[in-house]
């Protein structure tokens, strides 16, 4: 069961242009952190695509909501772009599969610049 969708938690200065200056609750740094050790190879820095895999804040305006991000990570998807691997053996990745998606709902909303968020005290 995917659960309750996940929330973000950020807070930056009027005008920020960069993570750095924001801070973040525990849930959206794990997911930054995770998202940086598994899927920006693919998916670019701060989740804003590559030649070869899509803008994810993109894909969550428009397509992607919590019960498909969840059944994506599950089974993978080929699309027009190419394929997405499944990473239902990887249980880091499905351990952080919230916090992933409450940073990706951050890029999404334009809460969150990109860059590397500064962890809240
Ligand atoms: C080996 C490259 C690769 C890696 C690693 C990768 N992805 Fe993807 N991902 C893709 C490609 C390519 C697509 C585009 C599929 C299409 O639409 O053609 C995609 C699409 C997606 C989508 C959109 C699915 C949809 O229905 O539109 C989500 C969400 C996603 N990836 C999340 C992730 C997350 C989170 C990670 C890290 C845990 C990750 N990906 C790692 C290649 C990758």
């Amino acid at each position: 069961m995917a659960g309750p969708a996940p929330v973000y938690d950020v807070s930056c200065p009027a005008g920020a242009t960069q993570a750095e200056k924001c801070q973040v609750g525990k849930d959206t740094y794990v997911g930054w952190r995770s998202f940086a050790t598994h899927c920006v190879q693919c998916h670019g820095g701060s989740a804003m695509g590559s030649t070869f895999a899509p803008n994810l804040a993109e894909r969550l305006k428009t397509r992607v909501d919590w019960l498909r991000f969840h059944y994506v990570m599950h089974h993978g998807y080929t699309g027009k772009v190419g394929a997405m691997p499944s990473f239902a053996k990887n249980n880091a990745v499905l351990k952080d599969m919230g916090p992933i998606y409450s940073y990706l709902l951050a890029r999404a909303d334009n809460a969150l610049p990109p860059g590397r968020p500064v962890k809240k005290p």
